[in-house]
């Protein structure tokens, strides 16, 4: 089967300070690292080699994955000096394909959670002898990601990254962040420079005259990049919407991981995934949220659409809802956090300091 390259550079800006200290598709989604779900699905779909192109905070996915062979893979790690954007990423790992031109490779965002079926959009590629193959997606909002508007027989007429005027809103079809790439076209991104292959590469190649093929789906689809996205698709890996070999348990309403700490009444739903070390108090309720490792909720406290980072306090009847807090923040007790707030890596809240409803 086809080799794979994984885009894991990023520096997850959107997410911080989930990313402060852990790169993007090393936070743990469902229990274990994001890129987990990405390899296990890979490997599910017959790929056996993967490269990782990493940059951002490059050193921590080694030790975490080895050579793969966990997973049944041939795993090898390239770094970039500099970030060389998606393109020059791809290039730059180029020297450590085995395929020969004229051969398919996989090429994938390191922060996409997707029902994709590999091994079908490799077929589409080799059926329709494209030079490269794109998933899209349908979404309501198109304008957080490249426009890939096709003709009536899938073939891509434009490429539109983050479009900008409302005229370049032509479609609701985006790239979905998988491509299958022909092994000469990799070849041919210039090397030593950063290269988007979003807003140099597709549109080069479609200005060269060459085949570009989309395949569009409905299955699920869902870009990690922010706090609120993460926090949806871990939940939605834990209770099964999501579709992953490597979720660490039986899918249901939580996932608790060993070595946590769950107190008899405490109320865990809506696809919660409590990391090892992790201590709910009793009487708290944790809805559709995700509690790192060594994080402690307190009795009383409610969490909901949240993530609560490595080591992090929440104290006693405070609510935490559709917010980020941050690896070791301290939240005292009697807060209401509310509507995205993101609490840094470290802060400190005292006891009833911070409120969204009015007192009665
Ligand atoms: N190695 C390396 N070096 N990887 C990088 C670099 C780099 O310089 N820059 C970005 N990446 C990786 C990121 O880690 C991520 O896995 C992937 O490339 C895409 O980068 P994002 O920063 O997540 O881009 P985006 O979400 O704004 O847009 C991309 O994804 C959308 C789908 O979610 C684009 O490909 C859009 O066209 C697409 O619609
Ligand atoms: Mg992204």
């Amino acid at each position: 089967m086809t080799e794979a390259i994984l885009l894991v550079g990023g520096k997850g800006t959107r997410l911080r300070p989930l990313t402060v200290h852990t790169p993007k598709p090393m936070v743990p989604a469902a229990g274990v690292p994001f890129l987990t779900h990405q390899l296990a699905r890979a490997r599910a779909a017959g790929v056996e080699h993967i490269v990782l192109a990493t940059s951002y905070l490059a050193e921590v996915f080694e030790p975490h994955f080895g050579d793969g062979s966990a997973l049944g893979l041939r795993l090898e790690y390239v770094t970039e000096d500099e970030p060389l954007g998606t393109g020059g990423a791809i290039r730059n790992v180029a020297d450590r394909l085995d395929s020969a031109p004229g051969d398919p490779v996989l090429v994938f965002n390191g922060d996409i959670l997707t029902g994709l079926d590999i091994a079908g959009l490799v077929a589409t590629h080799r059926d329709s002898g494209a030079d490269v193959s794109l998933h899209l997606t349908r979404v309501e909002d198109p304008r957080a990601f490249g426009l890939v508007p096709t003709d009536a027989t899938g073939r891509v007429t434009a490429f539109l990254e983050k479009p900008e005027t409302p005229e370049e809103i032509v479609t609701d079809q985006i790239n979905a962040g998988a491509y299958v790439f022909d092994r000469s076209v990799i070849d041919s991104i210039p090397t030593g420079r950063a290269v988007s292959v979003e807003r140099e590469t597709f549109p080069g190649l479609l200005a060269d005259g060459a085949h570009l093929q989309g395949m569009v789906d409905s299955t699920y689809w869902l870009d990690l990049g922010t706090p609120h996205a993460f926090v949806r698709g871990s939940a939605d890996l834990v209770l099964g919407h999501a579709p992953s070999p490597a979720v660490p348990g039986r899918c249901g309403e939580r996932l608790v991981l060993e070595g946590a700490r769950i107190a008899d009444d405490a109320k865990l739903t809506g696809g919660t995934a409590v990391s090892a070390g992790a201590v709910i108090g009793a009487g708290a309720v944790v809805e559709g949220s995700t509690i790192l490792a060594g994080a402690v909720v307190h009795p009383g406290a409610t969490v909901v659409d949240s993530l609560i980072g490595a080591g992090a306090v929440i104290g006693e009847r405070t609510v935490v809802h559709g917010s980020v807090i941050g690896d070791g923040a301290h939240i005292g007790a009697g807060n209401e956090l509310r509507h995205g707030v993101r609490i840094w890596c470290g802060a400190v809240i005292p006891d009833g300091a911070v409120r969204f409803s009015s007192d009665q």
